[in-house]
């Protein structure tokens, strides 16, 4: 904390730019902790917020709907394969701890009273309130809290960039699953498998590789054990496709959305359901199968406005295909970035990508410096006109979905500088 005595005050955002109250611009290379979808200030999304306002600010969904909110869950139905309700909530925290009482009380609800615990991935990330920080657990976040978390089944998680010794890629794939089968198979009392669709992002950006997530999903399948993915990163095209579970060609029980779900306006987040799941907890009132859960602000009909007029662009713009085009950008830098000498590994999907610095290429060692990683990087990277957050020895670059060719490539060209220029101050302990 003693590195961040003062911060620069956001005043305004145009398109891809945040400007300062100094007036300085710098592009955010984040999209805003990666939720921006068409840029700032668009003048549609504003539009759609400021129509809104006039009409109904928040009124809650005990009790009463809204309707933007029924309009917006149609839509995420239909969006969604396999998907029959939704719930909605605030953030994707809040989403995925939805999704773990659904889960559990899904069980519950079917007098099945062994299935009580939940499976998931080593370094995985679902947000940061206790429910999540259990399912999710990066030793690095949430060490200091592990006495209080819920105890959890975790299997490994395939990284290409370090394979232990003595495994190729597929074979060390295979253990992985080979060891959930194993467990699958010799306990009954597992209730669901919770995991990040698509990749792991905040555990370092861990792109899943070609049949994992499906394989998992087939397990699961065979063992009767429910699937729950967590989106909120990586859906709504962030890996270039709107759904990434149809891609993975994995069919989830629960699915949680966020992040890009308002355009990154407004804060909203969604858990959703197969009709399976929903079904158990329709009962009369002193059959007690209901849910226990709502906020405040759950179904805010000014965020359910706003993610139905996103939503609505994203069809009339053809944003998934824009993504697949504006993504490939990435790949004309990649030998200038690997040229770096504390490049060791970059990992890209559609508009996200990852680079992993190390001390040494050959031994892939983690750098150590003395400052944090994250403040050379946000110093340097505003230096050069950027906004970036890195994530342990991940420089990340998460820009607004929408960004076009050439500020993408600007962008890129800014990150290599920034890299280079960081490599200096990157020093050893
Ligand atoms: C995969 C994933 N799940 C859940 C969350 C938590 O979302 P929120 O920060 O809105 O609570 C995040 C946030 O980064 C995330 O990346």
């Amino acid at each position: 904390m003693n590195e961040w005595e003062s911060f620069d005050k956001i005043v305004k955002g145009k398109g891809v730019w945040l400007v300062d109250s100094k007036g300085n611009k710098i592009m955010d290379a984040v999209a805003s902790m990666w939720c921006n979808v068409w840029g700032h200030s668009d003048p549609q999304l504003i539009k759609a917020i400021t129509d809104q306002t006039k009409r109904i600010q928040h009124s809650s969904l005990f009790n009463l709907t809204n309707e933007p909110a029924e309009k917006l869950a149609d839509t995420l139905v239909k969006i969604s394969p396999k998907m029959h309700k939704v719930f909605y909530s605030d953030n994707g925290s809040s989403a995925m701890e939805i999704a773990i009482k659904m889960a559990l009380q899904y069980w519950k609800n079917t007098g099945n009273k062994k299935k009580t615990e939940i499976a998931t991935l080593e370094n995985g990330y679902h947000g940061d309130t206790f429910g999540a920080m259990s399912v999710g657990y990066v030793p690095e976040f949430f060490g200091k809290f592990k006495k209080q978390l819920f105890t959890t089944i975790q299997f490994p998680v395939p990284n290409k960039y370090r394979i232990p010794k003595g495994f190729t890629y597929s074979d060390y794939q295979n253990y992985c699953l080979e060891k959930i089968e194993k467990r699958f198979s010799k306990n009954d009392n597992i209730a669901a498998f919770v995991m990040e669709s698509g990749a792991q992002v905040a555990g370092g950006v861990m792109i899943h590789t070609r049949g994992f997530q499906s394989k998992i999903g087939r397990l699961c399948k065979k063992y009767d054990v429910l699937l729950v993915l967590d989106e909120i990163a990586t859906g709504f095209g962030r890996l270039g496709s709107m759904v990434q579970y149809e891609e993975q060609k994995s069919t989830p029980d629960i699915v949680a959305y966020g992040k890009m779900l308002t355009g990154g306006y407004l804060t909203m987040a969604a858990t959703l359901a197969n009709k399976k799941i929903y079904d158990s907890f329709l009962g009369e009132f002193n059959d007690w199968v209901h849910l226990f859960h709502g906020h405040t602000y759950t179904g805010n009909p000014i965020a359910a406005a706003v993610a139905n007029e996103n939503l609505k662009m994203y069809k009339k713009r053809n944003l998934i295909k824009k993504i697949q085009k504006t993504s490939k950008i990435f790949d004309e830098f990649y030998d200038e970035l690997f040229e770096i000498d504390i490049v060791g590994d970059i990992r890209n999907k559609g508009m996200l990508m990852g680079i992993e610095l190390v001390k040494d290429k050959k031994r892939k060692t983690p750098i150590n410096p003395q400052k944090s990683i994250n403040t050379i990087f946000f110093e340097e990277g505003k230096r050069h006109g950027i906004y970036l957050r890195t994530l342990g020895n991940m420089v990340m670059l998460v820009p607004p979905l929408a960004i076009s060719e050439n500020d993408l490539r600007l962008l890129m060209q800014k990150m290599v500088k920034t890299i280079q220029s960081a490599k200096s101050k990157v020093v050893d302990r």
